[in-house]
């Protein structure tokens, strides 16, 4: 049948990859909204793992109840390595038959877009919702989770800097990220980090991170922030350089998981609950194999071997910009 012509009836949604504050909201969306338009619904838990294993549910409106303001994904998530062959693929759409399921949902990232996009290859229909706390996604402006990953680490930096004053010490900070530094920039922004590492600008390390903590010495500051983002190096091993160079005690925090879970915070409910309805929207038009975004200020749709292939990334402007924030000169 023709791909855009295609009567779907049955929508299947997962979610996938690493986990992310308001997946929950993005699934209730889907589900309220293809209710609204007479559509089925059906959870397909533990990602493409689940659809290959047949680990699928019909959802109604009262399965997605109180799910909003959870962290985590109630569909459960897995990174399935099973999926990324073509006999992985070829039994998922087999399974997907099983089930009546003529699209699949899927909320996730970059590796979930390319499950995805295998699937749209065999003539499968799908729709993306970018979902990770790295904001990664390279046709996205904003990815969900990202918000509450930065407050949480922002509000774990903020506490860190209590004890970091009362001893005078440098706190360095490794927050997650996979590749990409927008959760450390914006986190390190944020809480006025005098450094912050990230993997799309090379650290010089004397000129960047020791010259610029001696200058905070000589200007009269007694604590430092280092924030690093995970692509960018080890929290670790980056004190122990600036102790054994400076001389200023410091200690290394990594923040980890923590990062990942909690209550989504209003930005990822609302972006998670637009975005979903979104997908939604583009079904019933007709508009499938496509990848939801949000791109200056607008929620729009690209198709998704056009958005696997996008690109971005941090400029030097933006670092600099940061740098000249945390700065402060000797009066
Ligand atoms: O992609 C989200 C993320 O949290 C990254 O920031 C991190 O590198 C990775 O997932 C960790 O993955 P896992 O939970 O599988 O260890």
């Amino acid at each position: 049948m023709d791909m855009a012509t295609k009567q779907i009836r049955n929508i299947g949604v997962l979610t996938s990859g690493g986990d992310a504050p308001g997946m929950n909201a993005a699934v209730r969306a889907v589900v309220r909204g293809g209710l609204h338009y007479g559509y089925h619904v059906f959870g397909i838990r533990r990602g493409f793992h689940g659809l290959w294993r047949g680990d699928i549910d019909e959802l109604n409106g009262q399965s997605v109840s109180e799910k909003l303001q959870r962290g985590g994904t109630f569909l459960m998530t897995a990174r399935s390595k099973t999926f990324n062959s073509p006999e992985g693929v070829q039994k998922a759409i087999e399974m997907a038959k099983v089930f009546n399921l003529d699209l699949v949902i899927a909320i996730g990232g970059d590796g979930t877009f390319r499950g995805l996009r295998d699937l749209a290859r065999q003539d499968f229909p799908v729709i993306g919702i970018p979902g990770t706390i790295d904001n990664d996604i390279a046709c996205s402006d904003y990815t969900i989770g990202y918000d509450t990953a930065m407050n949480t680490a922002m509000e774990a930096i903020d506490k860190l800097r209590d004890t970091a004053m009362s001893h005078e010490r440098c706190s360095v900070i490794e927050v997650m990220g996979r590749k990409a530094g927008y959760l450390a920039l914006n986190v390190g922004i944020a809480c006025g980090a005098e450094v912050v590492m990230i993997p799309e600008v090379e650290t010089d390390f004397t000129r960047d991170v020791v010259k610029v903590l001696l200058q905070g010495r000589n200007s009269g500051k007694h604590h430092y922030i280092v924030v690093v983002a995970e692509g960018a190096g080890s929290a670790t091993e980056v004190a122990a350089r600036i102790e054994a160079i400076t001389g200023i005690e410091a200690r290394a925090t990594i923040l980890g998981h923590l990062q990942r879970g909690g209550s989504p915070t209003n930005r990822d409910r609302t972006m998670a609950s637009m975005m979903g309805l979104q997908a939604i929207d583009c079904v019933r038009q007709g508009c499938y194999n496509r990848v939801i975004a949000y791109k200056a200020g607008e929620l729009v749709d690209f198709d998704i071997e056009e958005a696997l292939n996008m690109n971005k990334t941090i400029t030097a402007v933006e670092i600099e910009r940061a740098r000249i924030l945390a700065a402060r000169r000797a009066p």
